[in-house]
């Protein structure tokens, strides 16, 4: 241990430098020890508050505090770049979160709802709305309702950033499009529509540090990922307001194995275990002829859609590629390319989750529907249900309109029916 800290201290000290270039930070590989680690109780870089050194000699008193210091900011407003958790003094009560990245923002661990529906009170805990990470800086603690990840083992207590991402990026796609651990360093991201293709001097980061075959953080032994990371695409930018437009990324397959590295029991593949298993999902679950349906289908009573523009960011699936030059060229934010799928396109977890956190239970884009209608109607005219505007207590459950919207992620209500149901719709609705 002394020999390792001693390791770490000559390396800190060869490669510290005063700058980070904030726009490229990881470059697809590992940033500058320097931004994680300090050996001198240096003011964090970003938002100036986490000075303390914890295990490691990291920046934050934990691996996710660490990351934090540059992934929450505290003077933010609005989405913005890597930001992926707004901090509770930018969210009083009745305020949504901030961010809208794909992977959705933790700060909706922190959104406790309580309303009354008649006499009956109740309850929606913020906890029930993502993977509950451990930051005890930023305050984020461990999952307080159970003790191991849902159909798997990985111990809630030791969730954290690094449980899923490699904070060194030791996992790289090469120009034969595998991906492999250590070797030739990236030099540059391999997430974005923009990033380069790798060569054999140039690999690429692969798809959001994500970690691959074999990994398991050095502090969290015991539950290496059997699975690789998923092919998938972000459009460069990708932390945006879908109100005009809406952010696609381009999903080619891979994301419901990865997932079940710690939840074997929901994957397709395995069979059907109660009290796990939900929904079929990977990338042996085809659309098949649901594809139709998704398709045509454009919000409750009108069927009307076309495959060429269908898509819908609420409900994405995977195209079941790992060509990523056709993923590169699906990957937008201007709505440019809304093609939807094909009979061999998947169903994946991300159809229904986000990976982080969102604005509903288990993390699901969509309110699955237990209220039946996800919007409101005062007049005739599709809103979405909050306490602020007039309707069903049980519909709004505790959130004003502008959470449900934020939701989700700022798509107008008038795009769906005044009578709109859940959108387990877009594949299951026959007109
Ligand atoms: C993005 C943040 C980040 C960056 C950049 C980073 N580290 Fe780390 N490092 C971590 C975290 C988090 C841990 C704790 C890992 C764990 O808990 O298993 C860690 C642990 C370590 C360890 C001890 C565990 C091990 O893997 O052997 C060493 C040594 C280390 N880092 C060296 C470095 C060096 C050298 C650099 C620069 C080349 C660097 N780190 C850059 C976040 C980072
Ligand atoms: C010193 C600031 C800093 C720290 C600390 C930091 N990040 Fe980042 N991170 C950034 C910036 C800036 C970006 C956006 C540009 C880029 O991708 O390099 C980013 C992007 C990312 C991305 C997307 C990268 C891609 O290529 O798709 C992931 C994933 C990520 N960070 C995870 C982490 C995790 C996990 C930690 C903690 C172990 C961490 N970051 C710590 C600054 C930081
Ligand atoms: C359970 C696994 C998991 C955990 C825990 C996790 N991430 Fe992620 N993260 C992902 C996945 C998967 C994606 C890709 C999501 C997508 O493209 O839909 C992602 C995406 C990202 C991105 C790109 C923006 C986005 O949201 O799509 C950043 C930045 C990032 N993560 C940082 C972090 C940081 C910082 C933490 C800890 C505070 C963290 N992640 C915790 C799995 C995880
Ligand atoms: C490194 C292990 C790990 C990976 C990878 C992982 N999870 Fe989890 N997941 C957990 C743990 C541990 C919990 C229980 C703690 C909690 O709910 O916060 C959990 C809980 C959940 C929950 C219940 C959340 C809630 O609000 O109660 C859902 C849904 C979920 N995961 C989906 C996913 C999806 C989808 C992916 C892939 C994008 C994924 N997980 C990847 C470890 C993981
Ligand atoms: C078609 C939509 C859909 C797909 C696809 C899907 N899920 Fe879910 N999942 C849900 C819904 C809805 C719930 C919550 C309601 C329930 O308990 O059935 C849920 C609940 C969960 C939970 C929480 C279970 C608990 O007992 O706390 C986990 C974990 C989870 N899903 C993981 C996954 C993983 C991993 C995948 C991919 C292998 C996946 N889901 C695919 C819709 C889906
Ligand atoms: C992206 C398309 C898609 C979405 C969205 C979707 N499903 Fe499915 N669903 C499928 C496919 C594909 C199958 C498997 C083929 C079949 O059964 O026809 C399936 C099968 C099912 C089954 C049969 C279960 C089994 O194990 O065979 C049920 C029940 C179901 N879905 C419910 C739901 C619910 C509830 C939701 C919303 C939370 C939902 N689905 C959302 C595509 C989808």
């Amino acid at each position: 241990m002394r020999k390792k800290t001693l390791g770490l201290f000559f390396l800190l000290t060869a490669l510290a430098q005063p700058f980070f270039a904030r726009a490229a930070f990881h470059n697809g590989g590992v940033g500058e020890c320097n931004g994680c680690h300090t050996v001198h109780r240096a003011p964090s870089i970003a938002s100036g508050t986490a000075t303390q050194s914890g295990p490691y000699l990291l920046r934050g008193t934990d691996q996710g505090s660490t990351c934090l210091n540059c992934h929450e900011m505290v003077n933010q407003s609005g989405p913005s770049a890597q930001y992926i958790s707004t901090p509770e003094s930018k969210m009083p009560a009745g305020v949504p979160p901030q961010q809208m990245t794909p992977g959705g923002d933790f700060g909706w661990l922190k959104k406790s709802y309580r309303w009354m529906s008649g006499t009956a009170v109740y309850t929606d805990p913020g906890y029930m709305h993502g993977h509950n990470i451990v930051a005890v800086d930023y305050g984020y603690t461990a999952y307080p309702a159970g003790s191991q990840a849902p159909g798997g083992t990985y111990p809630s207590a030791d969730l954290t950033c690094i449980s899923c991402h490699d904070p060194h990026g030791e996992y790289r796609r090469t120009s034969g499009g595998s991906i492999v651990i250590g070797g030739t360093r990236p030099c540059a991201s391999g997430s974005y529509d923009t990033s380069p293709d790798p060569t054999q001097a140039c690999p690429v980061g692969d798809y959001r540090l994500l970690g691959g075959i074999g990994y398991q953080p050095v502090s969290v032994p015991g539950y290496p990922f059997t699975s690789g990371p998923p092919a998938a695409i972000a459009p460069s930018i990708y932390n945006r307001s879908e109100a005009v437009t809406q952010t696609r990324v381009a999903y080619g397959q891979g994301m419901s194995e990865w997932c079940a590295n710690c939840h074997p029991a929901f994957l397709n593949a395995q069979p059907n275990t109660p009290g796990a298993y939900r929904h079929p999902a990977g990338n042996g679950a085809k659309l098949g002829l649901l594809a139709r349906n998704y398709n045509s289908y454009v919000k409750t009573g009108d069927f009307s859609g076309t495959k060429a523009t269908s898509y819908l960011s609420l409900v994405p699936f995977e195209e079941g590629t790992s060509d990523y030059t056709t993923l590169k060229s699906h990957a937008k934010t201007d709505d440019s390319y809304l093609a939807g799928p094909d009979g061999n396109s998947n169903v994946m977890c991300l159809t229904c989750h986000r990976a982080h956190a969102s604005g509903w239970d288990y993390m699901l884009r969509f309110d699955p529907g237990g209220q039946t209608f996800i919007t409101a109607d005062p007049g005739g005219q599709s809103v979405w249900p909050g306490i602020d505007v007039p309707g069903d207590a049980s519909q709004a459950m505790g959130r004003t309109s502008a959470e449900t919207s934020r939701a989700y992620y700022d798509i107008p209500a008038s795009r769906f029916s005044p009578w709109q149901r859940s959108l387990c719709n877009k594949c299951h609705a026959q007109d």
